[in-house]
């Protein structure tokens, strides 16, 4: 039995899973059976490294989804258009489709999972999130049995890489952005990656299998990682922290199944030194999933890259021909199809309950810190520490860190302390894990 692959993208992650489709000797026998039918290009001309049989190469996109011939469409051309509308064609037309496209399936998920349902076909997408570390197929299989209470992860390599850099060197945003981008670590446009864009994509989708419900993209609150210094990053550490780029799901506190409520946010974060993704540097990136009965679990690896998202879009080939291979005519596989109907019900960032650190920067004279107490006692805010260690620009640097608050009551004794007009200003808030 063969299974014959359409592949849209031959890009870094399409010559990956290639590579491997190609020399499947010494991996499951499965692999055997699965061939490269047609390959989607955007140029015919492009020189390639990769040894592949040209006469398979079409830059008519199009014929691939319409061909009878082909069973699974595997979408790796990243982008909305004309990634959804090949992805639901391809689907139309019967075929099963694997993709690692976060922004189309974070988008468009309810439709494209809507038209996947009514045709019986799948729509797999673990590479869409942590590159090649498996984590969608764990939140739908082998988690099953729990009741996920939270998920959060560093899932963007650039801004890890970024702050990692920060971290290890004292350096500001700018230059190791720039260095970075010289390096190809970040994007020329970084905006999707550095602005938390990439991010939320990964977190509604991982919410989404973890909660079992749609989420509506915009209802993920979001702050990239622009504003983050050199002098917060050398506070952190001081005060026994570093900052990531956190992106968090989680099950409110008094949430039950009928009313279940999420949090849903994606930003700089200072972690305890000791926490298990506080050590998750450079470009790696790792989810850490919680539940009942399980208790915690970690997913670490390589978030990009050829190999290991290759690795991720093959799984899914082979687990979609696994499927073909025992059932003649393929019903939705409780496992690994997504059958979500309800969207979650997502609360205001407003609600949320953390810790806060800010950096103030005031006069140097009597009663500043008694003024920033009294402000904050006036909205129940209740300070953990407060150290006056420096001074910046002639005025002094004052660093508080909050109890857990709501943010609406920490935002509100903020905007008091601004119009009393206690300070001269506050270059930085952060939340605290
Ligand atoms: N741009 C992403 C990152 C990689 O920096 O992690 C692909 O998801």
């Amino acid at each position: 039995m063969t299974f014959k692959v359409g592949l849209l993208g031959l890009g870094t992650v399409g010559t990956g899973t290639a590579e491997i489709l190609l020399s499947p000797a010494g991996r499951l026998p499965l692999l055997k059976e699965i061939e490269i039918y047609r390959v989607g290009v955007r140029s015919l001309d492009k020189s390639r490294t990769l040894q592949i049989d040209k006469t398979l190469l079409t830059t008519d996109l199009e014929s691939i989804v319409n061909d009878p011939e082909v069973d699974i469409v595997v979408e790796l051309l990243g982008g909305l258009e004309p990634a959804r509308s090949l992805i639901l064609k391809a689907i139309a037309n019967g075929k099963h489709v694997v993709t690692a496209n976060k922004a189309v399936i974070a988008r468009f998920g309810p439709e494209i999972f809507t038209a996947a349902n009514e045709k019986g076909v799948y729509v797999l997408l673990e590479a869409a999130v942590g590159g090649g570390i498996p984590v969608i197929q764990p939140l739908k299989q082998s988690l099953g049995a729990n009741r996920i209470t939270s998920v959060m992860g560093i899932v963007n390599g650039t801004t890890n890489y970024i702050l990692t850099r920060m971290t290890t060197e004292g350096a500001d945003f700018g230059e190791v952005l720039a260095d970075a981008q010289k390096l190809g670590y970040a994007e020329a446009d970084p905006t999707a990656d550095v602005d938390g864009f990439d991010a939320a994509d990964k977190i509604a989708i991982l919410a989404s299998l973890a909660f079992n419900g749609r989420i509506k993209l915009e209802e993920v609150y979001k702050e990239g990682i622009r504003n983050v210094s050199a002098a917060d990053i050398a506070y952190a550490d001081k005060l026994g922290f570093i900052i990531k780029l956190l992106a968090i799901a989680k099950r409110e506190e008094g949430s039950t199944e009928e009313s279940d409520r999420l949090q849903l946010r994606v930003h700089p974060t200072l972690l305890p030194k000791s926490h298990p993704l506080a050590s998750v540097n450079g470009v790696y990136n790792a989810i850490l999933v919680e539940g009942e009965p399980l208790g915690q679990v970690m997913f670490y690896g390589r978030g990009a890259g050829a190999g290991p998202t290759a690795s991720a879009v093959v799984s899914d080939i082979m687990n979609i021909a696994a499927v073909l291979k025992t059932e003649t005519v393929p019903i939705p596989h409780p496992l690994i199809s997504c059958s979500h109907q309800h969207y979650c019900s997502v609360g205001p960032v407003e609600d949320v309950v953390s810790r806060f650190y800010t950096r103030f920067l005031t006069n140097d004279q009597a009663g500043v810190i008694g003024k920033l107490g009294t402000s904050f006692g006036n909205h129940g805010v209740s300070l953990e520490s407060i150290v006056q260690i420096g001074m910046r620009d002639n005025l002094a640097e004052i660093v508080v860190v909050t109890h857990d608050v709501r943010e609406g009551n920490f935002r509100a004794a903020l905007d008091e302390i601004r119009t009393s007009g206690a300070v001269d200003s506050i270059p930085s808030i952060l939340r605290v894990l």
